[in-house]
């Protein structure tokens, strides 16, 4: 089978081309490289540098493909707030040509990378897949968009679909080509953040206020490797005219302190942190409810909170 990974030379999509090589799928990328890497692609599979809003792209980039993982796209909360018509353009719009473009080129299976930020501010922890969407910023209702939209191409084309909304991807993978991790830039996510933290510049601790434990912001942690697993069962579980949804995250949360004293125990130092105001826009608890991912898809994640940290902690050192 030939994949299509869209945005398969950014973080997440880097893993899952390696992955699914490994697997034995064939793959074709479509990346324009705003903010992945193209040296992370591997020689010999079909790249096209190109742009998803662009039907010429992504047409040829679907040339022989059985099914899409898309993963391309804008991704971050803060930016969002600022950028919000980029935000549509490059998500929405995209996401448009691309459902357009598969169905001209008869393709009929896709894996949507959405998110846990279209559900906002939860009523209810764990967050099950049923819970309100009402996202609480551009990015999360760019992705409830396309979603949606998906939804719409199921019931009116007959597409097979999932979504897989993530909660907070973490960890790395070594490939034959080196570390697959984050290189963002700038860098807003937390674990990266922690393990650069140094004592002239030490990670700031957004809000210890929060009505939580240690008053420090919980999240759910997943493993960017379990994350392509449950990728590659979806795209394994597809059924004609079906859009599922399936929360991918750990079930468990990890509070900013928590993780903070995990990556001081895997460094073997205490990490210097900076105790600094909330940032706009964060919930104060988003843990997934992960049994659907479990039932439907026979998914279990394997890799804790350390193992996130350690290999996070490989890929930069
Ligand atoms: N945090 C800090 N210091 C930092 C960075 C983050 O204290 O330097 C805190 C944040 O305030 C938050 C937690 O660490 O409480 C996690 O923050 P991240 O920026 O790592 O991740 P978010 O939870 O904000 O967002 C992630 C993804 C989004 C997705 C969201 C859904 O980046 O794309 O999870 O749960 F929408």
């Amino acid at each position: 089978m030939r994949v299509l990974v869209t945005g398969g030379t950014g973080y997440i999509g880097s893993t899952a081309v390696d992955i699914l090589i490994t697997k034995g799928y064939e793959i074709s990328i479509l990346d324009d490289c705003t903010t992945g890497h193209a040296d992370t692609a591997p020689a010999g599979v079909s790249f096209i540098q190109g742009s998803l809003l662009s039907a010429g792209d992504v047409a040829q980039a679907l040339v022989g493909v059985d099914a899409v993982m898309h993963f391309a796209g804008k991704s971050l909360v803060g930016e969002s707030v600022e950028k919000p018509d980029l935000y549509h353009q490059v998500n929405v719009d995209g996401s448009r040509n691309l459902l357009d473009q598969m169905h001209a080129s008869g393709v009929t299976k896709l894996v949507f990378s959405s998110s846990a930020a279209t559900y906002g501010e939860p009523e209810q922890v764990p967050i099950l897949e049923t819970a309100p969407t009402k996202p609480t910023n551009p990015y999360g209702a760019t992705k409830l968009a396309i979603d949606q939209m998906i939804t719409a191409e199921a019931e009116s084309r007959g597409i097979a679909a999932a979504s897989l909304r993530y909660f907070n991807v973490a960890g790395a993978l070594k490939s034959s080509r080196g570390w697959l991790a984050e290189r963002h830039n700038p860098e807003t996510h937390l674990i990266p953040n922690v393990l650069r933290s140094t004592s002239d510049n030490p990670v700031k601790v957004f809000g210890t206020d929060w009505p939580t434990p240690d008053g420090t912001c919980i999240r759910d942690y997943v493993h960017v490797v379990d994350l392509i697993d449950a990728h590659i069962k979806a795209l394994e579980s597809l059924a004609p005219k079906i859009h599922e949804i399936y929360n991918l995250g750990s079930g468990d949360g990890y509070s900013v302190r928590e993780v903070i004293a995990a990556a001081s125990k895997s460094a073997g130092y205490q990490i210097p942190t900076l105790d600094s105001p909330r940032r706009a826009g964060d919930p104060a608890v988003l843990i997934a409810d992960i049994n659907k991912a479990k039932n439907k898809l026979g998914w279990v994640p394997t890799h804790g909170i350390e193992k996130m940290v350690a290999d996070t902690l490989a890929s930069i050192s």
